[in-house]
């Protein structure tokens, strides 16, 4: 199996191509070789590689920026997508493609399932959402992972934000209010490839949206705890310095208190019952790779 990864600087483009590349022959391209922007370079691309899969983690990710860049996001994660998804059609290739929880509202009291209403809240949300119908609406042999809260050793994300501002500041406030999966990358990676060994790609029914998040739940600031303690363990045994902020001190806010351009959904949790019951496919637990992720963590950039 020849496959194309794009966004391969990115978190979850950087894990695919470690885990998958002593496995299968891997293309794997960043901005500067397939800019997703620009539709025509797709085409071409994807003519020139003929790929027998293309796995697309690239994306438009900057959630509150988006809010005032809508027409780029959605060339990005909407157009994109869709073209990917006919050009790979024309190969009688596939498409393994990631989503988010920011398509539903959180108005919902429990996790939320494939088949439950969408609405997304903010412009990230709604082009993530077009183009998870652009893709269905072409046809080929398909997987939209819904996934959520993505943090791992490399890239920016919270984890590291956290850690940073706990080693700068005496006091960290965390909004308490909002309730996801925090996922690691790399066991997005390594479930895609546990997912590649047992598609069967050409079985119609098996196509579609799946949630594909670290199991249970918790808050930002729940996350934010368990990253200092998990941070206190691995300095202890390590030397490393302690941080200025405890666990046991991180501030409780709401999102009431903490503005941002991009409203969020308060419950985001993905049930993920299909993706068991489908391919028998389960994320751990998302304290597990925390510890996991934490010991991989080589800077707070
Ligand atoms: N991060 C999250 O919390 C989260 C939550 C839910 C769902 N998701 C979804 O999960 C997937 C992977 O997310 P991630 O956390 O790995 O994202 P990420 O770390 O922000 O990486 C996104 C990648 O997309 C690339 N990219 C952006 N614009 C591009 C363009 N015009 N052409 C080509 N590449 C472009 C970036 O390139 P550069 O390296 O050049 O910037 C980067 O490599 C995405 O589909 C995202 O929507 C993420």
């Amino acid at each position: 199996m020849k496959i194309l990864v794009t966004g391969v600087h990115g978190q979850v483009g950087h894990a695919l191509l470690k885990t998958l590349e002593g496995d299968y022959e891997i293309v794997a391209l960043d901005r500067t070789q397939l800019d997703l922007s620009d539709t025509d370079a797709i085409r071409r691309v994807v003519q020139s590689v003929r790929p027998t899969l293309i796995i697309n983690p690239a994306a438009y990710t900057a959630v509150d920026k988006a809010e005032s860049e809508p027409a780029l996001a959605h060339s990005i994660n909407a157009v994109a997508p869709g073209v990917m998804a006919e050009e790979a059609a024309k190969l009688n290739a596939s498409l393994i493609h990631f989503s988010t929880d920011y398509v539903f509202d959180g108005n919902k009291e429990t996790p939320y399932e494939e088949t439950d209403a969408v609405n997304p809240l903010s412009v990230y949300g709604r082009t993530k959402l077009a183009g998870e119908l652009a893709i269905q609406s072409v046809g080929l042999p398909h997987l939209i992972l819904r996934t959520s809260w993505v943090y791992g050793p490399h890239g920016k994300n919270f984890l590291k934000t956290m850690l940073r501002l706990s080693a700068e500041r005496d006091q960290l406030k965390v909004v308490a209010d909002q309730w996801g999966a925090p996922t690691s990358s790399n066991a997005i990676a390594y479930a895609v490839n546990q997912l590649l060994n047992v598609w069967e790609m050409n079985t119609a029914s098996q196509s579609g949206v799946y949630h594909f998040t670290n199991s249970g739940s918790t808050t930002w600031h729940g996350f934010t705890c368990a990253i200092l303690d998990a941070y206190e363990v691995q300095a202890v045994r390590l030397g490393l310095p302690p941080l200025k902020v405890k666990a046991n001190s991180v501030g409780a806010i709401t999102t009431a208190d903490y503005p941002t351009p991009a409203v969020r959904p308060h419950n985001s949790r993905l049930d993920q019952a299909k993706l068991n019951q489908t391919f028998g496919v389960t994320l751990p637990a998302w304290e597990q790779s925390l510890q996991a992720v934490m010991q991989q963590i080589q800077d707070f950039d």
